[in-house]
C-alpha cells in the first residue's frame, strides 16, 4: 500500500486520538517500517492492518467501522490532490464514471507499483450507479467509506449498499449507489 495512504492514517489517528494514541499503536505493532513513511514508497498492507486493529483494541470500534471511518477522511485528502488539467469532475456521477479509467489510471501512470482496486461501472442511470469493487485486498469497507466521503465533497444525498459482497464468496462486490430523491 502506498505510503499516502499511511501519511493520511497517521494524520487522522492524530488529530482525532491524540500523538499519544499513535505513538503508543507503534509501540504496540512494532512495524518494519517504525511507523516511518514516505507517500510515494510502498509498504506491506499487513502494516496497514496492524494499525487499524491497534487502533480498534485502543478505541473498542470495529475494524471495518474504523476502515469505513477512514475511507470518509480520506478521499477529500486524495481528490484534493489530482491536478484539475487531469480531472476535474463537477458532479459525484462524473467522479464515479472516472475513477477506474481516469483517476486509479493515472496514479498507476505515475507509479507503476501502484496497486489500485478496479472500479468498473457495471450500470448506471440518473438515479443509481452500480460499481465492480475487485481487489485482493478485500478493503470494501474502505471503499465504502470513500463513496461516502466523495458523496459529502459534491454536497449529494445518497443511499450505499453493497448488495454482494467477497466477504460471502462471491469474486467481487457490487456497491450501490443511489440518489436520495
Ligand atoms: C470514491 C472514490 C474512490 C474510491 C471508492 C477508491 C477506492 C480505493 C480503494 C478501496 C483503495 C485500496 C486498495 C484496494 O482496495 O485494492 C484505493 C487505493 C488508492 N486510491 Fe482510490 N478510490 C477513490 C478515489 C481516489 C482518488 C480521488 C484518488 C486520488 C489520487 C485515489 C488514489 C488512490 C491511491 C494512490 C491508492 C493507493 C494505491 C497503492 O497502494 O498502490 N483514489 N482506492
Amino acid at each position: 500500500m502506498k505510503g499516502v495512504i499511511f501519511t493520511h492514517l497517521q494524520e487522522m489517528i492524530e488529530s482525532q486520538q491524540g500523538f499519544q494514541v499513535w505513538n503508543a499503536i507503534l509501540e504496540r505493532c512494532d512495524l518494519p517500517s517504525e511507523g516511518v513513511f514516505v507517500s510515494t514508497e510502498q509498504y506491506p498492507d499487513e502494516e496497514l492492518f496492524a494499525i487499524v486493529d491497534e487502533l480498534s483494541a485502543v478505541s473498542g470500534l470495529s475494524v471495518n467501522d474504523l476502515l469505513g471511518a477512514f475511507g470518509e477522511y480520506l478521499f477529500p485528502n486524495l481528490h484534493k490532490s489530482v491536478p484539475s488539467e487531469i480531472f476535474a469532475p463537477l458532479t459525484l456521477w462524473e467522479l464515479l464514471e472516472g475513477l477506474d479509467s481516469i483517476i486509479h489510471m493515472e496514479v498507476k501512470k505515475l507509479d507503476k507499483k501502484a496497486q489500485t482496486p478496479t472500479l468498473t461501472v457495471k450500470r448506471s442511470s440518473d438515479k443509481e450507479i452500480v460499481l465492480e469493487y475487485r481487489s485482493t485486498k478485500k478493503l470494501y469497507h474502505l471503499a465504502m467509506g470513500m463513496l461516502k466521503g466523495a458523496a459529502e465533497v459534491f454536497d449529494e444525498k445518497v443511499t450505499l449498499a453493497k448488495p454482494i459482497c467477497m466477504h460471502d464468496g462471491h469474486s467481487c462486490c457490487e456497491l450501490v449507489i443511489t440518489r436520495n430523491v
